[in-house]
């Protein structure tokens, strides 16, 4: 079992039986337990957890619907109206079981009822585990904007139990292994290097490397929780790959991760002229992601909403777009100032 220091929560790695799970339930004791599910981990991972914990019998189980285009605020609203109906109160346990959306969701819901309910993240997808159940950033999308309206608000836990994975589909792993090459490209080129490699066995994904990612994503948050500084570095390919995500999440129904590794390959693509980075370097992460990531089929008319939806982008300021872009693999600069036209150029430059 290894222990991470993520501040004011512990985020436990190995199995759930063996973690101190069942020692965090009984501080609940008396208090009611909701388990937040989507359809996938209600039908793959909720009857292992159900059955294994005894503090969970009769635990509310709330369904939400799977996908990152329910994760809006009319299915929070359904979940606030039933944790009404189940009388629950600012001092029980909401237990998120799911990919990134549920813990997204969850964790935005939990924090605003009552203003605050206690909430803990066991991750189901590889991309949750490495990235979104860890750093207290939770939300909701508005329409195909993501992430328009949340809150920071940390899990009082996170168990991580890579078993849950058995049961991913390799689409979803492919997904999670995008944000691990986004550690790797922004932090640590070895790291780069080595979740390249994962690439070559997706049924067998390596603790340690898992683990090295995971401290990439505490050690920035540690450092800036609100995302005023380097937080912002976990950004890179989220700018051009939000707006892919959101404008195609009803046609293509992208999964997150693919949609962010173009939108890395598209930021290193602007990396060379406005982060110096070298062509050899550029040639090396190209190749890589358009070989694991199919590139849509930007259309004029795709092109022209995508760099409308980029003016929401939340971390422009004063009207101007500001992204990440890396300088070399496993350095990032933050706050570089990209104008709209030539975001157009690289949509075009793109353009299959
Ligand atoms: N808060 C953060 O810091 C942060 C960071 C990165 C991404 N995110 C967010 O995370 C979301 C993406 O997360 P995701 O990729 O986990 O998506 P997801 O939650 O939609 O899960 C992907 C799919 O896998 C299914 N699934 C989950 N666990 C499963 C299991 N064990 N077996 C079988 N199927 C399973 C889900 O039902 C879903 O269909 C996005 O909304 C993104 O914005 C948040």
């Amino acid at each position: 079992m290894e222990y991470l220091d993520a501040g004011d929560y512990t985020v436990e790695l190995g199995g759930l039986l063996q973690s101190s799970f069942e020692q965090l339930l009984s501080r609940y004791n008396s208090a009611k337990k909701v388990i937040i599910v989507d359809e996938n981990t209600h039908e793959h991972c909720l009857s292992y957890l159900i059955t294994s914990f005894e503090a969970l019998n009769g635990a509310e189980v709330i369904l939400l619907p799977e996908g990152e285009d329910n994760k809006q605020l009319e299915v929070a609203l359904g979940a606030w109206e039933a944790f009404t109906e189940y009388g629950i109160g600012r001092y029980d346990l909401i237990i998120n079981l799911g990919g990134g959306v549920v813990t997204d969701m969850g964790g935005f819901i939990a924090s605003c009822f009552k203003r605050g309910c206690d909430f803990i993240n066991i991750p189901t997808t590889l991309l949750a585990m490495v990235d979104a159940s860890i750093g207290g950033k939770t939300g909701v999308n508005l329409g195909i904007y993501k992430n328009q309206i949340g809150v920071f608000s940390n899990p009082k836990a996170v168990f991580i139990d890579t078993s849950f994975l058995e049961t991913l589909p390799e689409i979803e792993v492919y997904s999670g292994l995008a944000e691990m090459i986004k550690h790797g490209l922004i932090h640590d080129k070895e790291l780069f290097n080595r979740v390249t490699k994962q690439y070559d066995n997706l049924g067998d994904i390596d603790d340690t490397l898992l683990k090295d990612c995971i401290e990439v994503k505490r050690i920035v948050v540690a450092q800036d929780y609100m995302e005023v500084g380097l937080r912002k570095t976990l950004n890179f390919g989220h700018t051009i790959g939000h707006v892919i995500e959101g404008y195609y999440m009803k046609s293509l129904n992208l999964s997150h991760g693919h949609a962010i590794a173009i939108g890395m390959l598209m930021e290193a693509f602007l990396s060379i002229d406005h982060a110096s980075l070298s062509q050899e370097d550029y040639k090396r992460i190209k190749k890589f992601i358009t070989s694991n990531y199919e590139i849509p089929n930007f259309t004029d008319e795709a092109i022209t909403s995508m760099i409308e939806m980029l003016r929401n982008d939340k971390k422009n300021k004063d009207g101007k777009i500001l992204t990440c872009l890396i300088s070399e693999i496993g350095v990032c600069k933050y706050d570089v100032e990209v104008s709209e036209s030539v975001f157009l150029q690289t949509f075009k430059t793109f353009k299959v």
